[in-house]
C-alpha cells in the first residue's frame, strides 16, 4: 500500500470531508442558495476537489487551467473544456515528448488491427479493450494518450504512479505481469521491503530514470524484425504467420525492426540489472528468456501446422481452430514472461507445460500421438 507521507495534505483531506459533512446535513435549499450567489467549481464537483486539494499542483494553479473558465454552472457543462497532454505539454514538454515516442502511445491505433474489435458491442469495446487502450487515447487535437491512466485525478501524483500497483490494471489477462512479478523472487522482497534499492519493481526495469518512454525488447509477442539465428528463422514463418492472421501481429511498433534496435534496448535491460546483480549473472537470465521464446516457438509451429491440417481435413472450423490457437498463443506468452520476469510457476505450469499438453491433444486428435514432453 502507498502510505501518504504528508500528514498536512492528510488533514487538509479531512477538513474538506468534514465540511462535506456538515453541507450534507444542512437543508438542501439553504445549499442551493448558497451556490447560487457564489457557485464555485469546489461547491458542485467535491469529489474532484478534495483529489486536486491532495496534488503538488494545487498550488500553483486551478481547475480553469485544465477545464477552462466557459463552464461555470450545471446548464453549460457542454462549455467544459477536457485538457489533453496538449494542455499538460505547456509545463511538463519532457514527459509529454518521452511518452509520444514510447509504446504506451500506440495503445490507441493497435485496436484497428484486430478484425474482430469493430464487430464488439459498444458497451463491451469500452468496459474491455478501451478501458487499457486509452492509455493511448487520439485526441482531436493530435495529443497522444491518457496521463491519468497511472496519475490518477485528481491527486495526479508521482509518487502513486511510481508503485507496481499503478501498472496492475491493465497489465493483466493475457499479458499478466503484475501478476508474474508479484510471484517472483524482485515482487515478494519489494512487497515485503517497499525498497526498490533492494528489489525492483515495473518502473526500475521499463522506466529507467523516469523516462515515459515504456519499450521492451522483443514486446509483447515476442517477435523481433532481424532473425540472426538460421534455424530459429526457419520454424518461426509459422508463428508470425499465425500472429498476423490473428491480428496483433500487424499492431503499429509491434517489433524492433532491426537487430541493432532490439540490441539496444536489450543493453539497456542489462544496464539496469547491473545495479545489482553481476552483468553475467543478468546476462545468463535474459538468455534463457531468449531460449524460452524459441523452444515455445517449436511447439507452437507444430501446433499450427496441426490446425492447418485439422482444417483441411474439415475436421474443425476457423472458430475452432482460432480458439485452439489462441490458448496456445497465451500458454507460450507466458511461458517467455514468466521466463524474463523469474516467475517460474508462470514459466513452467502456466506456461510450456500446457502449451505441450496442448500439442499432445491435437496430436491425438489427427491420430498421430506426438509426445514432446
Ligand atoms: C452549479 C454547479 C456547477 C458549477 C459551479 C460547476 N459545475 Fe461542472 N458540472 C456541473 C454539472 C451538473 C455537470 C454535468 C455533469 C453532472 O451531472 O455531474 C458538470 C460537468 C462538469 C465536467 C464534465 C464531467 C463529465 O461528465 O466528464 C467537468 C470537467 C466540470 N463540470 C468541471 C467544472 C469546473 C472546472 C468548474 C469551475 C470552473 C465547474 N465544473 C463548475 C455542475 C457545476
Ligand atoms: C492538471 C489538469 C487538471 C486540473 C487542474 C483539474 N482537472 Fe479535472 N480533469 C482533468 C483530467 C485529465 C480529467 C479526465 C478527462 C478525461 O479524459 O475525460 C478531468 C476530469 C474531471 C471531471 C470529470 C470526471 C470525474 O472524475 O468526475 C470533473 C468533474 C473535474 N475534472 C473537475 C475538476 C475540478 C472541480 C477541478 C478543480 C478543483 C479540476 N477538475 C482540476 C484534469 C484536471
Ligand atoms: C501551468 C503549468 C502546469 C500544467 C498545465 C500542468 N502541470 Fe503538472 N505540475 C506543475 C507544477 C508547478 C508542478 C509541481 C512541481 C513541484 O512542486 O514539484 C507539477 C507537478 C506534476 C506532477 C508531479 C506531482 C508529484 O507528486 O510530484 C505530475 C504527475 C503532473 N504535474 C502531471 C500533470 C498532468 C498529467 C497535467 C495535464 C493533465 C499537468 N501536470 C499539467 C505545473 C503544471
Ligand atoms: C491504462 C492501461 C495501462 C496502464 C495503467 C499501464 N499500461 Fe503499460 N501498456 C498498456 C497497453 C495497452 C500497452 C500496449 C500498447 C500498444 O498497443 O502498443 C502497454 C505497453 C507497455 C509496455 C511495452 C511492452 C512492449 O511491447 O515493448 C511496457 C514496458 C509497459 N506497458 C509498462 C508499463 C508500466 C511499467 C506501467 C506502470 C507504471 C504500465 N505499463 C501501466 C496499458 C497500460
Ligand atoms: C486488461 C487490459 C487490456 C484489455 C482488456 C485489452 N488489452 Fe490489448 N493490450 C493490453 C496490454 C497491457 C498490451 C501490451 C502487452 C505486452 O506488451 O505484454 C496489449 C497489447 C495489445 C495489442 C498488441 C500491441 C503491441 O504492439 O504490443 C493489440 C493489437 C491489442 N492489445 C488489442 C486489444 C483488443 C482488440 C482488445 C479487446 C478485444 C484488447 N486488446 C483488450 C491491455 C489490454
Ligand atoms: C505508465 C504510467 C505513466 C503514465 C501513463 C504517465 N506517467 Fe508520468 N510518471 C510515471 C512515473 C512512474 C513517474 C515517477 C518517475 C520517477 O520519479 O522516477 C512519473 C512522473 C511524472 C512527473 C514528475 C516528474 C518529476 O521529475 O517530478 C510528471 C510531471 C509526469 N509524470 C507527467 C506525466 C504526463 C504529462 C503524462 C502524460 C503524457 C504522464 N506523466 C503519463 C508514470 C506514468
Ligand atoms: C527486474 C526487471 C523487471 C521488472 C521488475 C519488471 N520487468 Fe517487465 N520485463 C523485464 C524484462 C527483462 C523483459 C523482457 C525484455 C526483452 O524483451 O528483452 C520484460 C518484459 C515486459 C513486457 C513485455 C512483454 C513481456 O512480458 O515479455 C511488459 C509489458 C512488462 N515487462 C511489464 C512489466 C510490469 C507491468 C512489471 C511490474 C508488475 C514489470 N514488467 C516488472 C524486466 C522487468
Ligand atoms: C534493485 C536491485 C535489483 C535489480 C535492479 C535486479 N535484481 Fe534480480 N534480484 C535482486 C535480489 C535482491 C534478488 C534475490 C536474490 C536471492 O535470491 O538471494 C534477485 C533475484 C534475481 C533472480 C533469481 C535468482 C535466484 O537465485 O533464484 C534472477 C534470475 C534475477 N534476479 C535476475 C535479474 C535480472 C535479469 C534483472 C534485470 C532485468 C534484475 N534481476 C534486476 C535484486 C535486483
Amino acid at each position: 500500500m502507498y502510505v501518504n507521507k504528508k500528514p498536512v495534505i492528510g488533514c487538509l483531506g479531512l477538513a474538506v470531508l468534514a465540511l462535506a459533512l456538515v453541507l450534507a446535513v444542512v437543508p438542501v435549499e439553504r445549499v442551493s442558495a448558497q451556490d447560487q450567489k457564489t457557485p464555485t467549481c469546489e461547491s458542485c464537483h467535491a469529489g474532484a476537489a478534495r483529489d486536486w486539494a491532495r496534488s503538488k499542483m494545487a498550488g500553483a494553479m486551478n481547475c480553469s487551467t485544465c477545464h477552462g473558465s466557459e463552464h461555470n454552472k450545471a446548464e453549460n457543462a457542454r462549455l467544459v473544456r477536457t485538457p489533453t497532454p496538449a494542455t499538460c505539454q505547456k509545463c511538463h514538454s519532457k514527459q509529454v515528448e518521452q511518452f509520444a515516442s514510447g509504446k504506451h502511445a500506440l495503445g490507441w491505433r493497435a485496436l484497428e488491427v484486430v478484425p474482430n474489435f469493430a464487430k464488439l458491442p459498444a458497451p463491451v469495446a469500452q468496459s474491455g479493450c478501451i478501458g487499457c487502450h486509452q492509455v493511448g487515447y487520439i485526441w482531436a487535437d493530435g495529443s497522444q494518450g491518457k496521463c491519468d491512466s497511472c496519475h490518477t485525478r485528481h491527486s495526479f501524483s508521482a509518487a502513486e504512479a511510481n508503485e507496481p500497483e499503478a501498472c496492475g490494471t491493465c497489465h493483466a489477462g493475457d499479458h499478466p505481469q503484475y501478476d508474474i512479478w508479484s510471484n517472483s523472487k524482485h515482487g515478494k522482497l519489494y512487497q515485503m521491503t517497499r525498497d526498490s534499492s533492494r528489489a525492483p519493481k515495473c518502473q526500475t526495469c521499463h522506466m529507467q530514470g523516469g523516462d515515459h518512454k515504456a519499450i521492451t525488447a522483443w514486446g509483447f509477442l515476442g517477435m523481433r524484425g532481424e532473425e540472426p539465428d538460421p534455424e530459429w528463422r526457419k520454424i518461426r514463418g509459422t508463428t508470425e504467420t499465425i500472429l498476423k492472421l490473428i491480428g496483433p501481429g500487424n499492431a503499429p511498433g509491434v517489433t524492433r525492426q532491426t537487430y541493432a534496435e532490439w540490441q539496444a534496448e536489450r543493453q539497456k535491460m542489462l544496464d539496469t540489472c547491473a545495479g545489482c546483480h553481476a552483468t553475467s549473472f543478468a546476462k545468463r537470465a535474459l538468455e534463457r528468456g531468449d531460449a524460452v521464446i524459441k523452444e515455445s516457438d517449436k511447439v507452437f509451429g507444430q501446433i499450427g501446422m496441426l490446425t492447418l491440417k485439422l482444417r483441411n481435413e474439415r475436421a474443425i472450423d476457423d472458430k475452432t481452430q482460432s480458439a485452439i490457437l489462441r490458448e496456445a498463443l497465451a500458454y507460450r506468452f507466458s511461458a517467455y514472461m514468466g521466463t524474463f520476469h523469474g516467475a517460474y510457476r508462470y514459466a513452467w505450469d502456466e506456461g510450456y507445460l500446457p502449451l505441450t499438453d496442448a500439442l499432445v491433444r491435437l496430436g491425438e486428435r489427427t491420430g498421430k500421438l506426438t509426445n514432446q514432453r
